[in-house]
């Protein structure tokens, strides 16, 4: 991660990064990598892409009614096919999402949409129910907050249930300072992604773990 966004296409009125004609980026396959639970399985992060459509759809329809209502605010059983497009077709530039999977199995997405023409994005996130409270949301906000900030990205905004303690102990755990605004039953959480010496740190810490799970994994082999 480098200090200051990197632009990677013409620069918008707001000196923000946006895609645009002449910046169809192709697959970023670099950006896969392998990530370890707090309870150490190791699982295979990566960019989604538009084949992800039937892992997707499988995915959603395993969550439990909560998790749907907790991330899309309402009761969501199915995906529409035009929302599997939505999700799974990005540009990766000012839309991108991670996936993270074990196997042939999507365990959690994460992602990122520019609000158009800002340096703003917002994000959100959903981790299978038999995932939950093991550390991949907060890898997956590791993730999304390098690429955004690669991208011209400065400042990430999601809104979550005022009672969804896990999704503000994520952000709070990442080492940004989150400023949060309640509305009633919604909070906002805005905060800037520049890396600091916090996020460094607490990023760092998880690196060193995946190093271990990787080599217990050929210990055992
Ligand atoms: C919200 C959600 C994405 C969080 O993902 P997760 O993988 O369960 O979260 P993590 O395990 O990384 O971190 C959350 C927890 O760890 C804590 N945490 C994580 N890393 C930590 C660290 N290094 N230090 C301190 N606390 C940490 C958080 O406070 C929180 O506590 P909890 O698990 O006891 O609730 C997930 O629960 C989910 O998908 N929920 C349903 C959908 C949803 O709510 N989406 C959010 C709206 S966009």
């Amino acid at each position: 991660m480098t200090d200051s966004p990197r632009k990677l296409t013409s620069t918008s009125p707001s000196n923000g990064v946006h895609a645009d004609q002449w910046s169809i980026r192709p697959y970023p396959s670099n950006l896969a990598s392998d990530v370890v639970t707090g309870p150490g399985v190791l699982l295979h992060l990566r960019p989604i892409r538009s084949q992800d459509a039937a892992l997707l759809v499988r995915f959603h329809e395993g969550l439990s009614p909560d998790s749907v209502y907790r991330r899309y605010f309402s009761v969501h059983p199915h995906l529409s096919d035009s929302e599997v497009r939505h999700l799974t077709q990005v540009d990766y530039v000012d839309r991108f999402a991670f996936v993270v999977e074990t196997g042939d199995t999507l365990v959690a997405v994460g992602r990122f949409d520019r609000i158009p023409e800002t340096t703003e994005a917002e994000v959100a996130f959903i981790v299978a129910d038999e995932y939950q409270h093991q550390g991949v949301g907060l890898l997956l906000l590791d993730h999304l907050a390098d690429e955004a900030w690669s991208l011209g990205i400065t400042t990430f905004t999601a809104e979550t249930q005022a009672d969804n303690r896990s999704m503000m102990g994520v952000f709070e755990a990442s080492g940004f300072a989150v400023n949060a605004r309640f509305d009633e039953e919604v909070i906002t959480a805005r905060f800037s992604i520049q890396p600091t010496d916090e996020s460094r740190a607490s990023r760092g810490r998880r690196t060193v773990r995946v190093e271990g799970a990787r080599r217990a994994r050929s210990d055992g082999a």
